[in-house]
């Protein structure tokens, strides 16, 4: 075994990991070979209760706002997707730095900040200097999936923080809701997921959380610029969301995702899906998107909410992996917030 590192259990990569991970540099995928450095164990020595301590944390913060696993969860997604999973998302603003919170995607939409602040400063009383931001997302989201009945799985660790945010790639990375298909598969396709398995199953994170209006109001009463509604919308669900939106409404009030059960993690997302019930038009190209790829996995996840779980685990795994930063790259910010020294 290699001997013990002081940043954390040393994560030794496998040979069959890292040529894999050259081939797929070499085919010119967004998974730097850092992926392979992360594992389960990284802070079994310098940090044993950081899931004991996140997790308190969590429960502490859903006491007062049900919605907080969601948020989190998507919180994960958001970094990883620009410039990899870097904690990039949670520079504020600063001389050396134009945050992504100002992105459109996020901008009055991401949240859970003050949770993750709540969480870095248990972990830097319990063990400082050690536990990154980014490890911070990837672990909260992994325990906000569980906290909701969803599946677990041992999330792999040892990510380092990154020094610069991008919100050019905020703005351009991230899907939009009115994305098509083919916009929301050249997208995961573009930071090395898979366009059509990955796609489908982290897609299924919109089984809770909540949605504002005027992400669902074009769908209600102008899709794509024709002054009619989505016709792959459900004519009662779309009354309820025209009762919940009207039109020319409050585009910053709240519905839930999923309307069958809003605040579970369970595979219900893809059964409404099947009833036309998807509540953003990018869920419902998924399966209803003519000759749609992404369809047979949809029926399947509908049929099987195991085969969900299952899939659902291994591409937050695989997500978490994106443009890693490990060992001695970047840093392990003391804030969240800021860039350390600045
Ligand atoms: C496939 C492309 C995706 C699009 C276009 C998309 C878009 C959105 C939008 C527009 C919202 C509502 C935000 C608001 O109203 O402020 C939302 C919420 C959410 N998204 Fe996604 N999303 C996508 C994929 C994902 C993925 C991959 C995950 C996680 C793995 C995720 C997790 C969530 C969660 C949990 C919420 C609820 C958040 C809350 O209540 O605070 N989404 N998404």
């Amino acid at each position: 075994m290699a001997p013990p590192s002081p940043r954390g259990m040393p994560c030794g990569p496998r040979l069959a990991a890292v040529l894999l991970l050259a081939a797929a540099a070499a085919l010119g995928f967004g998974v730097r070979a850092g992926a392979a450095q992360l594992c389960a164990e990284y802070y079994d020595r310098t940090c044993p209760g950081v899931h004991r301590v996140v997790r308190r944390v969590l429960k502490k913060a859903h006491e007062a706002d049900a919605r907080i696993y969601a948020s989190l969860t998507r919180l994960h997604f958001h970094d990883c997707f620009v410039q990899g999973c870097d904690a990039s998302i949670l520079l504020d603003n600063s001389s050396s730095i134009v945050s992504e919170k100002f992105a459109t995607p996020n901008n009055n939409s991401a949240r859970g900040y003050p949770v993750v602040d709540a969480v870095k400063a248990a972990l830097e009383e319990a063990c400082p200097g050690v536990v990154s931001c980014a490890d911070i997302l990837a672990i909260a989201a992994k325990i906000s999936v569980e906290l909701s009945g969803g599946p677990r799985w041992r999330v792999p660790l040892g990510r380092r923080d990154g020094t610069t945010a991008n919100i050019t790639a905020a703005n351009s990375n991230l899907p939009s809701p009115f994305d098509n298909l083919t916009a929301l598969q050249q997208k995961f396709g573009a930071v090395g997921l898979d366009a059509t398995a990955d796609l489908v199953a982290l897609s299924g994170a919109h089984t809770f959380g909540r949605v504002q209006c005027r992400f669902v109001a074009p769908r209600l009463y102008n899709f794509s610029g024709t002054r009619r509604p989505d016709p792959a919308l459900d004519q009662g669900y779309r009354a309820l969301l025209s009762r919940r939106c009207p039109r020319g409404g409050d585009g910053s009030a709240l519905n839930d995702l999923d309307p069958a059960t809003p605040d579970a993690f369970d595979g219900s997302y893809y059964a409404n899906l099947g009833a036309r019930r998807g509540t953003l038009q990018s869920d419902q190209e998924l399966l209803s998107t003519p000759g749609a790829p992404t369809a047979a996995i949809v029926g399947r996840f509908a049929g099987s909410q195991k085969a969900f779980f299952r899939s659902f685990a291994k591409s937050m795994i695989r997500m978490g992996n994106i443009e890693v930063l490990t060992g001695s790259q970047g840093e392990v910010r003391k804030n969240c917030r800021v860039v350390n020294g600045s």
